[in-house]
């Protein structure tokens, strides 16, 4: 697993500029919490874990630059930046996970000098970083008993390397399996508007050597329909206490054919997705994005001038369609009120 989604140097943090795959593989350096912004607002850097490892790199390095003498105005200028990032995508919880994350290690050691300060959060970043890519292993080896040898399964949108900072969270458990010589074929929804199980999913599958075979969103049903796909895995952006979870729009109507045909659906994620905050998935912000994404497939305008567009890029799936959520430290089935909050241990 070489794909080096994100990585956060003294000076820069690297990503891969997914908005050019498959075509093209470009690395490309953020130097400014500005270009962070930028990176993941059009999907440079994507995904829920991903886009958290990112920005808490970006603060690192922003800080890292600062000419502040204490570690108090330092402080408040990470306040800022942080804020600022968070505007930047509104759905994945784990952009503001990491954030929290790195202005706690900077409140707890606002006595040090600013150097020391600099270090701090730069490590601080840097296990967020390591962290997300172990929770990836762990969360692969729990899920991988859930795929039969000779089955098929189907994933939505791209939650694999790409979308965090190593293994994955839906693609995690495949590869495990596969690792460890299970053999059955993943079909990837091709996932519109912005076709990111077309470009990255079979990229990264087809990469590993895994069997992945490509159809549009509007195969899924009929293909279940023909027994070809035995369960489902999908990643998640947010998870709320009653075990609703948001995902990629289309993942509701995946889950919703999955329920109609018997086949078990899954969710595959890090802690960081878990938001007890919220009482449900009601509660989660929906992100809109442009009607552009709409009207145009790969910069071609496919819709008339002037059509009406709505553009929500997540949707929920409500618990009673999830069969079990899969996560680093275990599988967790219903009653989910209860078996999340057992899982976040006490506050
Ligand atoms: O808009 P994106 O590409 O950031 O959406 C990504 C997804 O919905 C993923 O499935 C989700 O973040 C889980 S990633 C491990």
């Amino acid at each position: 697993m070489a794909i080096p989604t994100v990585e956060i140097n003294d000076d820069a943090v690297r990503i891969i500029d997914q908005t050019l795959l498959p075509g093209e593989y470009r690395l490309i350096e953020i130097r400014t919490k500005e270009e962070m912004w930028e990176a993941i607002k059009k999907l440079r850097v994507r995904g829920a874990p991903a886009i958290g490892v990112a920005a808490a790199g970006a603060l690192a390095v922003e800080i890292g630059r600062s000419p502040a003498s204490g570690a108090g105005e330092m402080l408040g200028e990470l306040e800022a930046a942080a804020d600022y990032l968070a505007t930047s995508r509104p759905t994945a919880v784990n952009l503001f996970w990491a954030l929290e994350r790195m202005k706690a290690a900077a409140r707890r050691n606002r006595e040090r000098s600013s150097g020391e300060l600099k270090k701090i959060l730069l490590s601080e970043a840097r296990a967020i970083l390591a962290e997300d890519r172990a929770m990836g292993r762990s969360l692969g080896e729990a899920g991988a008993e859930l795929i039969p040898e000779g089955s098929g399964v189907l994933t939505h949108c791209n939650a694999g390397s790409l979308a965090t900072a190593g293994f994955g969270s839906a693609l995690a458990p495949i590869y495990v399996a596969w690792e460890r010589g299970k053999r059955f074929k993943v079909f990837a929804d091709e996932t519109r508007p912005l076709l990111q199980g077309a470009r990255l999913t079979a990229w990264e599958l087809g990469r590993e050597g895994v069997d992945v075979t490509l159809i549009c969103d509007n195969m899924a049903a009929w293909l279940m329909k023909k027994g070809k796909i035995d369960l489902v895995i999908t990643g998640a952006d947010r998870i709320a206490a009653n075990g609703d979870g948001a995902n990629k729009i289309g993942t509701y109507s995946v889950a919703l054919a999955a329920r109609a045909h018997d086949i078990p659906f899954y969710m595959a994620w890090p802690s960081s997705t878990l938001d007890l905050s919220l009482a449900s998935g009601e509660e989660i912000p929906i992100e809109e994005r442009g009607a552009e994404e709409v009207t145009t497939i790969g910069g071609k305008r496919i819709a008339p001038e002037g059509v009406k567009t709505c553009s929500p890029a997540f949707d929920v799936t409500p618990h009673e369609l999830i069969a079990a959520h899969v996560t680093e430290r275990g599988l967790i089935y219903p009653p989910y009120e209860k078996n999340l909050r057992q899982f976040a241990g006490p506050e």
